[in-house]
C-alpha cells in the first residue's frame, strides 16, 4: 500500500502512528487517542506539525540539524549524486564521493587523524571505536587490553558493546549481559561538588581507575568534549590534558565522541579543538550531514592505523552502508556550508547571547545551573537554589513529564527536559539560530518555569 501524508488527516495520522509505528525511547503504553507530535515539514530553525503549527525546533530535531531545516544545496547534492552513482560499497572498493570526504575530514581534524571509516551513525562509530582499540593493541602486542573506560550518565549509543560505555542504569540493565569491560568514572559536573574540591578530581578518577583495574587490561577512555547525559558537563580547565597525560602513561587510546560535540555545535569544526586535545580517535554523526541523511564517522589517527596497514592485515568489520555515495555528497556540500557561511564563527560570536539569555532566568526560583558551551546549553532544575536541593524522582517525573515537556512543547518551543540525572531542560538550536530565537527561548522559559515554580510552591 502506498502511504503519503497527504492522505491522512492529522488525528488519522495518530492513530496510525500509535497502531503501527514503534517509536525509539518512547513510552507506547499511553492513552491511544492521546495525539503523538507529529512534525511534517521544516524551514531554517522552525518545524510544522500536522496541523500547520509552527515550533522553534530548540533542539535542532536530536542535536543534529546543525544547518537548520530545508536546504536545497543538501537536497541537490543527494539528487545529483543518486542520478550519477546511487550506491556502491566501501567494501574493498571505494568511490569519489568517499574518498573527497574522507580527505576533506582528514583535512578538518585536529593531529593526524588523517584515517576516516564511515558508518550510518553514532552507535556504529561508538562500536566501531570500541573494537578498534581492542583489535589495535591486539596487533601490537597487548592483547589483554580490552577494557573500556566511561563516565556516569554518559551516552554512547545503543549497540551492546557502545552500550557498555553508555552509563545510564536504564538504558543498560535490560540488555544485560552487555559486551564485557565497561567501566565507569565520576563526570564533570562540579555543581553539586563540595566547593573546596581539587578542580582536576574527575580527572583523577580516570587515573585511579586505569590503576584499580590494571592498566594492562584497559584499552580506551571514551569522553564527549562536553557530556550531553545529565546536562551538558563541561570539562573543568586542564581536565582534558591530564586526561591525555594519564592515556599516553598507560598506552591507553583517548576516544574523544564528538557524535553531538561536533560541526559547529560548540564553535568549533571539532569539540577537541574547543579545548586543545588531540584524541587518538574521534566519533562523529550527526551534523555531518546536518542530519539530513544518516551517516556517522570514525576518524583515526595515523599511529593507531598503522598497524591495520600491514602485509595482508585488514580491519575485519564494516557496515554495508558505511561511506553511501549520496551520504558522502550531502556531508560534502553540508561541509562546504559550514564553511561558506562561516558557521562556527557565528555560534562563537553568537553563543554568549545565548548563554545570557538563559542566565537571565536565574531570578526563577526553579533554576538552579546555566550551564552549556557554543550553542549546547542546559538549565538544571533545583527544588531549592539555595542549597541546591534537587527533586525526588517522583516529583522530577511529575515536572518533566507531567508539566514542562507538554507546556514547553504547547508554546511551540522544542527543547529536551531530561531526567536521566538531575532534571535539566537542554538546548542545542541550529546553529544559524540568532538573536530573535533566543528571545523567543527566554520567553517560552520564563512563562512555562514560572508556571512550574508556582505548581511546585
Ligand atoms: C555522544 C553520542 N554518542 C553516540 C550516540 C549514538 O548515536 P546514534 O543515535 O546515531 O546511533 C549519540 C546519540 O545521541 C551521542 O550523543
Amino acid at each position: 500500500m502506498s502511504v503519503t501524508t497527504q492522505q491522512y488527516s492529522a488525528s488519522e495520522l495518530s492513530k496510525l502512528a500509535h497502531r503501527h509505528l514503534w517509536q525509539h525511547f518512547t513510552r507506547m503504553g499511553n492513552d491511544p487517542n492521546a495525539a503523538v507530535p507529529i512534525i511534517v515539514s521544516g524551514d531554517g530553525c522552525y518545524v510544522y506539525d500536522a496541523d500547520g503549527k509552527r515550533y522553534l525546533d530548540g533542539l535542532a530535531a536530536l542535536f543534529c540539524v546543525n544547518l537548520g531545516h530545508g536546504r536545497a544545496e543538501l537536497a541537490e547534492a543527494a539528487a545529483n549524486q543518486m542520478r550519477e552513482l546511487d550506491f556502491y560499497t566501501t567494501w574493498s572498493y571505494a568511490h569519489p564521493r568517499a574518498i573527497e570526504l574522507a580527505s576533506k575530514i582528514a583535512s578538518l581534524a585536529p593531529g593526524d587523524l588523517n584515517r576516516v571509516f564511515f558508518t550510518s551513525g553514532g552507535s556504529e562509530a561508538v562500536e566501531s571505536a570500541l573494537k578498534l582499540a581492542r583489535n589495535y593493541h591486539r596487533l601490537t602486542g597487548n592483547g589483554q587490553k580490552i577494557k573500556v573506560i566511561a563516565r556516569e550518565i554518559a551516552y554512547h549509543g545503543t549497540t551492546l558493546g557502545a552500550l557498555s560505555a553508555t552509563g545510564i542504569t536504564a538504558c543498560r540493565t535490560q540488555f544485560e549481559p552487555l559486551a564485557p569491560g565497561g567501566c565507569h568514572v565520576p563526570n564533570t559536573n562540579s555543581y553539586h561538588w563540595p566547593l573546596d574540591r581539587d578542580p582536576l578530581w574527575a580527572a583523577e578518577k580516570i587515573a585511579q581507575r586505569i590503576e584499580f583495574e590494571g592498566p594492562d587490561s584497559v584499552a580506551a577512555v571514551i569522553l564527549e568534549p562536553v557530556q550531553n547525559g545529565g546536562g551538558c558537563f563541561v570539562p573543568q580547565d586542564g581536565y582534558f590534558q591530564r586526561v591525555r597525560e594519564i592515556c599516553d602513561e598507560h598506552n591507553v587510546l583517548l576516544i574523544s565522541d564528538e557524535v553531538i560535540c561536533s560541526w559547529g555545535r560548540l564553535g568549533y569544526m571539532f569539540g577537541s579543538e574547543r579545548y586543545g586535545y588531540v584524541p587518538d580517535i574521534i566519533t562523529t554523526a550527526k551534523g555531518l550531514t546536518s542530519a539530513c541523511i544518516p551517516m556517522g564517522a570514525m576518524i583515526v589517527s595515523d599511529r593507531v592505523a598503522e598497524p591495520f596497514m600491514q602485509g595482508t592485515r585488514a580491519f575485519a568489520h564494516g557496515f554495508t552502508f558505511g561511506g553511501h555515495p549520496v551520504a558522502a555528497a550531502v556531508a560534502l556540500a553540508a561541509i562546504d556550508l559550514y564553511e561558506r557561511e562561516d558557521i562556527c564563527g557565528h555560534v562563537r560570536a553568537k553563543e554568549g547571547e545565548f548563554r545570557a539569555t538563559l542566565e537571565s532566568l536565574r531570578d526563577l526560583p526553579i533554576v538552579g545551573d546555566v550551564r552549556g558551551a557554543g550553542y549546547f546549553q542546559a538549565v538544571e532544575l533545583v527544588k531549592d537554589q539555595q542549597t541546591r536541593e534537587t527533586f525526588t524522582d517522583e516529583e522530577s517525573e511529575d515536572l518533566l513529564r507531567g508539566f514542562l515537556s507538554g507546556e514547553l512543547y504547547r508554546h511551540g518551543l522544542i527543547c529536551r527536559a531530561d531526567d536521566r540525572g538531575d532534571p535539566v531542560i537542554q538546548f542545542s538550536p541550529p546553529l544559524i539560530a540568532d538573536s530573535e530565537q533566543f528571545e523567543e527561548i527566554g520567553d517560552v522559559l520564563r512563562t512555562v518555569l514560572t508556571a512550574a515554580s508556582e505548581r511546585i510552591a
